[in-house]
Order: structure tokens, then sequence, then C-alpha cells
């Protein structure tokens, strides 16, 4: 068996347009596998290629439904392990159950601990995984877990347009590392909203650091939810005479009102990539709306992993 005979990509149904162009990317047909529902919403998978002795690569967003891609991801691993696949990596563009990362009010789980666990335990030799909410989950895994930036994407994508007197900012103080990452790359000064969440489904922006009047603000983060954080953060930013405010964001989870909240937002313009399927969302958010692909990005990654190779190389792209 030569090596590429040996690499073998699976999917589950979160993201296929994702999965399909990763395929594109390494030259590579999806391998067979079914997975469907039983009467009752179990999940059911069959996995139709022969796996003995494969290098597999399972791509799988834990996006809405969150729970169903997730009991779908770990339904294909175990199936994977059992056929005597050689290796199994997980590959996960978008991480859910991220923001559940530690205790931060008594009686409440790591959720994002308990779901590596889940994933570990059920056969993952590898993960990778795209912008983790908190790069400390990585420390939650203890089987090796490539961790690579959508930043190499978005950086491009943000030169490209040339802004002048450009000011990247966080939408709140958990950013900054995030923002200042940009802010280097982009050679672009630093700010930061400061931002209290009432509730899951309420914030509220406050003061901003930084000087932005008169220039080019773009807000940096690696989850769009309801979209409440960063249209209130814009309202602050244009109420201290920004010049514009755009929104650069990895993960456009858009659920609850984020439709509302971005389409009604004094944004600009929002980026973001194809870590989450958009569907009919990217339709109602018009010409404001940039989805760029990180497919590219996880083509070769998994080349480099399958080819033993250095996947650090990635982080300097632009
Ligand atoms: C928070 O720490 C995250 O980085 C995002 O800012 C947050 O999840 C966005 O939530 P929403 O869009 O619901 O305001």
């Amino acid at each position: 068996m030569s090596l590429e005979d040996r690499l073998l990509v699976f999917s589950g149904t979160s993201n296929p347009p994702l999965t399909d162009a990763i395929c594109r990317y390494l030259g590579t047909k999806q391998a067979d596998a079914s997975v469907a529902r039983f009467p009752d919403g179990e999940i059911s998978v069959k996995i139709q290629a022969d796996v003995r002795g494969a290098d597999v690569y399972v791509i799988q967003s834990t996006c809405t439904p969150v729970n169903d891609n997730l009991m779908e991801l770990l339904t294909l691993i175990d199936a994977l392990r059992r056929a005597s696949a050689n290796t199994i990596t997980a590959v996960i563009p978008y991480f859910g159950y991220a923001r559940q990362d530690r205790k931060d009010e008594g009686r409440v789980p790591i959720s994002a601990k308990l779901v590596a666990n889940l994933i570990t335990q059920a056969g993952a030799n590898r993960v990778l995984t795209i912008d983790l909410h908190a790069a400390q989950i990585q420390g939650f895994f203890d089987i090796p877990l490539d961790h690579i930036y959508a930043s190499p994407v978005l950086v491009r994508h943000f030169k490209r347009l040339g802004l002048d007197d450009l000011v990247i900012c966080s939408p709140d103080v958990g950013g900054m590392k995030m923002a200042w990452g940009y802010a280097k790359r982009l050679g672009a000064r630093l700010a930061v909203v400061e931002k209290r969440r009432v509730s899951p489904t309420k914030v509220e922006a406050g003061f901003v650091i930084g000087d932005v009047a008169g220039r080019n603000v773009v807000l940096v983060d690696d989850i769009v939810a309801t979209g409440g954080s960063v249209a209130e953060a814009a309202t602050v930013l244009l109420q201290k005479q920004a010049a514009s405010v755009s929104f650069c964001v990895t993960h456009p989870v858009m659920c609850g009102k984020a439709v509302e909240n971005l389409g009604g937002s004094e944004l600009t313009r929002i980026v973001t990539t194809d870590t989450i399927p958009l569907g009919e969302k990217a339709e109602a958010l018009g010409e404001r709306l940039t989805v760029l692909s990180v497919a590219d990005l996880l083509g070769e990654a998994i080349h480099r992993i399958h080819s033993n190779r250095s996947v650090s190389y990635l982080f300097n792209l632009e």
C-alpha cells in the first residue's frame, strides 16, 4: 500500500462543502461511510470502505446541532477503531463546547474537558482544529493536538483590502491576545472594548481603551454567536468617532438573533470562514458578508500530518 492509498478522508454531516473542498485540495475522494438516523433519533454509522491499516481523517465541526454532530463524530471514530484503522485523526474545524472551559461559578461542568475525554476514549489518536476558544483546551487532550489558526486566510484578506489607519480591536478583554496577533501582522494599532455579559444572550459594551477616532477599526473575535457583543461594540466605537467598523471572526456560530443583530448593526463588513456552514444566513446578510475558506489550510495540515512534516509552517503563511 502506498502512502497516498493509506490516507482516507471520512466526514460527518456537519459541513459537506468544507469536506469536499478539503478533498479537492488533497486530490482524493471522500471515503464511503453512511451516517443516518434510526427511527428514534439514534445515530447509525456504517463504514463502507476497507480501513484496515489506513490513516483516516474524520472531518466534523461540532456546530449546531451540536450534540448530534458530536455524537456522529464519536460513533464514526468508534466504528473506524473497531474496523482496525491504523490511526484516526479527528479534524474538528469548529470545536463546540469550548466556551465551557473552566468552573467560573460553583456546581458547573467543564464541558470542554468532557468532550476532549469523549473524543479520546472513542479512539482518536490525534486532533486537528482551528482557533480554539481558549488555547489551554489543547491541554485537555492527552493525545497530540494540532492547533492551527485561521489568521493567515483572514489577514491576507484585510491586507488586500488595504484599509488606512487600521486599528484592530477586541470586543472584550479575553480576546486581547488574538487581537494583538492580528494587529502585529497587519501593522495596526490595538484597542479593546470593555464588555459585560448580563446574561447568555445579552451583553453591554462599556468604554473603549485605545484611540479609534477617525480610524478604520476591525473587531476581531474567534466566535460570533448571537452577534450581541459585536453589534454593541460597533455602536460604542462609532460613538467614539471610528471612521468605520468591520468584523473579522473565525467561527460563524450565528445562533439566536444573530442575523437580526448583525444585519441591524452598523458594521461595514463581516469577514468570516467556512468552519461552520452558513446556509440561508449568508444570503440574509447579503454583500456585507465575505466567507473565506479554510479548506486549503486544513488540507495542507492533513497532508503535513500524514507525511510527518511541520504543521507550524502554516502559522506564518499569508
Ligand atoms: C466570548 O468570549 C467569545 O469570544 C465571543 O465574543 C462570544 O461568544 C460572542 O457571543 P455573542 O455573539 O453571543 O455576543
